[in-house]
């Protein structure tokens, strides 16, 4: 499958990446490699890029305890440690190999150490592959404010093979899913319409989507790597979805969201306020909610849970001078950036999302 070219960096697929590996090794002539992975990926994907590396130069294995809890400061100082213990200099290179949580904390590390080394990113879920290990945004969270602390920079190359999707579990999937229906949404109709018209999904079919789901994600982000403007595209869905997830996860008596989950009904709800407002087609919005309630449990919300929903969105990190800012859906394959919503809107949105 053809590489994508980010702006200083590039985006190899299949099992061809790793012949593209050994070049960057041979061209960046590192010192030592340090590969880091979660207690996950160390079983399931660390032996799959071990048997496909031949080098002279000294391999290091890092290892962190996997999940969200650990994507904080005291994980990033074990590992600075553990970079100075075992030598690592600025002529060192960095793989990560793991879901979003390792690959945005890998990076930030790497990007911090000594001032910087380099790094690759090898995303081992399918939200990595589509989302996080593309776009240079890296960092950890503080306290209970997600990516509160880090730095826009990029990899030196991405590294797709898709066989590592084999062992991810399936509520793992189906949240990456999210943001793949998202990039169609926002950006391209027929890219969401094979997913509306899909019967079955073979392991081809699944790859080639991953790859234009790249090819969108990384056109915004060319255009716009800061977010000034354009890239804010990508947040639609996530303004309401962000503050679902947080709700879910800081309530004892709801079950925890996966981020994918709590961006599908953010994306239901974000696209019944376009159409109040008079930009979506309404008949778009129904497909867009039958086809997403139908990938996706649908939650229950009581009037309390949307209140504490709504004040949660004052909290949200995309806001600029106190408003909150919607991106929103003029059709489906287009978004809009900026928009204010009223709170009757919202409401209204909760209501038909249930119903
Ligand atoms: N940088 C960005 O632009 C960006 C974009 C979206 C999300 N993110 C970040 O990504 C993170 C979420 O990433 P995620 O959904 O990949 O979660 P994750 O990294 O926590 O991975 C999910 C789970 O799957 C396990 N796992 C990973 N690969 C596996 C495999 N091949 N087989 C079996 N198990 C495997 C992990 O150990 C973990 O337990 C969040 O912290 C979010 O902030 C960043
Ligand atoms: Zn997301």
């Amino acid at each position: 499958m053809q590489q994508i070219n980010g702006s200083d960096y590039t985006v190899y697929f299949d099992t061809d990446c790793y012949a593209y590996l050994q070049q960057l090794l041979v061209a960046g002539s590192y010192s030592r490699i340090f590969i880091l992975s979660d207690e996950n990926t160390s079983v399931h994907c660390l032996p799959r890029l071990l048997g496909s590396l031949a080098t002279e130069i000294p391999i290091e294995l890092l290892e962190i305890e996997p999940g969200e809890e650990n994507k904080n400061i005291d994980t990033c100082i074990q590992l600075w440690e553990a970079l100075t213990e075992l030598g690592a200099d600025r002529k060192s290179l960095m793989i990560n190999v793991g879901g979003g949580v390792l690959t945005d904390m890998g990076g930030f590390v790497a990007l911090t150490f000594k001032r910087g080394m380099d790094f690759i990113n090898v995303p081992t879920t399918l939200l990595a592959m589509v989302d996080a290990s593309v776009g240079g945004k890296t960092g950890i969270d503080l306290g209970s404010l997600k990516n509160q602390v880090g730095i826009i920079s990029n990899p030196k190359a991405v590294l797709i093979d898709t066989a590592f999707l084999e062992t991810l579990p399936v509520e793992q999937m189906r949240s990456g899913l999210a943001e793949m229906l998202k990039h169609g949404l926002i950006a391209d109709r027929g890219y969401w319409n094979e997913f509306t018209s899909m019967e079955s999904l073979t392991t081809d079919d699944l790859a080639a989507l991953i790859h234009r789901s790249v090819e969108i994600k990384n056109e915004v982000v060319l255009e716009d790597p800061t977010e000034k403007g354009l890239r804010k595209i990508l947040n639609f869905g996530h303004t309401l979805g962000h503050a679902i997830e947080s709700y879910f996860l800081e309530s004892d008596d709801k079950e925890m969201l996966l981020h994918g989950e709590a961006i599908a009904i953010g994306m239901v709800l974000e696209a019944h306020i376009s159409a109040a407002m008079g930009m979506l087609p309404v008949t778009e919005y129904r497909e867009i909610k039958e086809v997403i309630n139908s990938l996706y449990p649908v939650v229950d919300f009581t009037p309390n849970d949307i209140e504490v929903i709504m004040s949660l969105l004052v909290h949200d990190k995309k806001n600029e001078a106190g408003e909150v800012k919607f991106t929103l859906l003029e059709k489906t394959g287009k978004a809009v950036i900026n928009k204010i919503v009223e709170n009757s809107l919202i409401i209204n949105a909760f209501e038909d999302y249930q119903n």
